[in-house]
């Protein structure tokens, strides 16, 4: 069955080609792409082919030392009205309205502008033994969390998403351990966002302050500039990799699998493999202090 329907897609495919084929206009890019067909996005999102993208592995060993400021955490132990929305290819959550003033922004840590709170996602895998994006010394892990900030100086993402310092995300590893994360008790909420829709929104029962959610130690960290690691695969992304993880159980990696994706599959292995880095640096900020040398 499943053969099936991966034929009949596959026709479909070359029947909308031939249509637009047709067509003497180069055809808009869709805007529907799945993990499956990946290695086939550049052709719709050229930036998927580019040279600064993500995720990638970060190697301790040429990674170069740099003595950034801790990064300052705002308003993350706020608790704001949240959503959970189910995009069809991840589960994100965000907050209701970008204009309150307690919405969470993070600034130092080498930023060089505040950037704030717009959404956070996962990525996992289809066992346990993958599921991140980035990679640390070869390692991956079963499920990667990213929290998305725009830079305030553009003043919303949509605008921040065109220029090469517009987005700040932190990549927090996660692992498996025994017991269950308590931070993680709105998964409860997955049974109403199933199925994908962007428009059906779930409010948090108990929504989550973003503190809960970050590493025990966030002083030592990789920094590298790359890309959106989903189409368009812009390049305007600061990435802040933390190689402290923070963990869940298998309980509840196990309720994320629950959601269906665009495709109509269970979701699952929604992860990039690494990239390469090509001419880029990769920067690792330890809790040494330098100014001391
Ligand atoms: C984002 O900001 C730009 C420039 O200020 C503005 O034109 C646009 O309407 C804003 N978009 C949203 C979704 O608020
Ligand atoms: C990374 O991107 C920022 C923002 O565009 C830029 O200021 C910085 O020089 C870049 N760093 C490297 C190492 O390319
Ligand atoms: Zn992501």
């Amino acid at each position: 069955m499943a053969k099936l329907g991966f034929l009949y897609k596959f026709l479909i495919r070359i029947c909308f080609v031939a249509a637009i084929s047709a067509k003497p206009t180069k055809p808009a890019p869709p805007d529907h792409w799945s993990y499956a067909e990946r290695v086939h996005w550049k052709e719709h999102f050229s930036a998927c082919g580019g040279e600064h993208q993500s995720p990638i592995n970060l190697d301790f060993a040429s990674a170069i030392a740099a003595d950034f400021p801790s990064m300052m955490f705002y308003n993350y132990d706020q608790v704001l009205p949240e959503m959970l929305t189910n995009n069809g290819h991840t589960v994100m959550m965000s907050v209701k309205s970008q204009s309150n003033e307690d919405v969470p922004f993070i600034t130092e840590g080498g930023l060089t502008d505040p950037y704030k709170f717009f959404q956070l996602h996962f990525h996992w895998g289809r066992d346990a033994l993958s599921g991140s994006e980035h990679t640390i010394n070869g390692q991956p892990y079963p499920a990667e969390l990213h929290i998305v900030h725009y830079n305030t100086k553009y003043g919303n993402f949509s605008e921040a998403v065109a220029h090469p310092d517009g987005l700040a995300v932190l990549g927090i590893m996660i692992e498996l351990q025994a017991r269950d994360n308590i931070a993680f008790r709105h998964l409860e909420r997955f049974d109403d966002i199933l199925n994908p829709d962007s428009d059906k929104k779930s409010a948090l029962t108990y929504p989550v302050p973003l503190s809960d959610l970050l590493p025990d130690r966030t002083g030592t960290f990789y920094r590298y500039n790359g890309s959106l690691t989903t189409p368009g695969c812009n390049e305007d992304v600061i990435w802040t990799v933390f190689d402290t993880p923070i963990a869940i159980s298998q309980r509840q990696l196990d309720i994320f699998k629950r959601l269906i994706d665009s495709e109509g599959q269970q979701m699952e292995g929604n992860f990039r493999p690494v990239q390469e880095l090509h001419d880029r640096v990769v920067y690792y900020r330890s809790e040494v202090s330098y100014k001391a040398l």
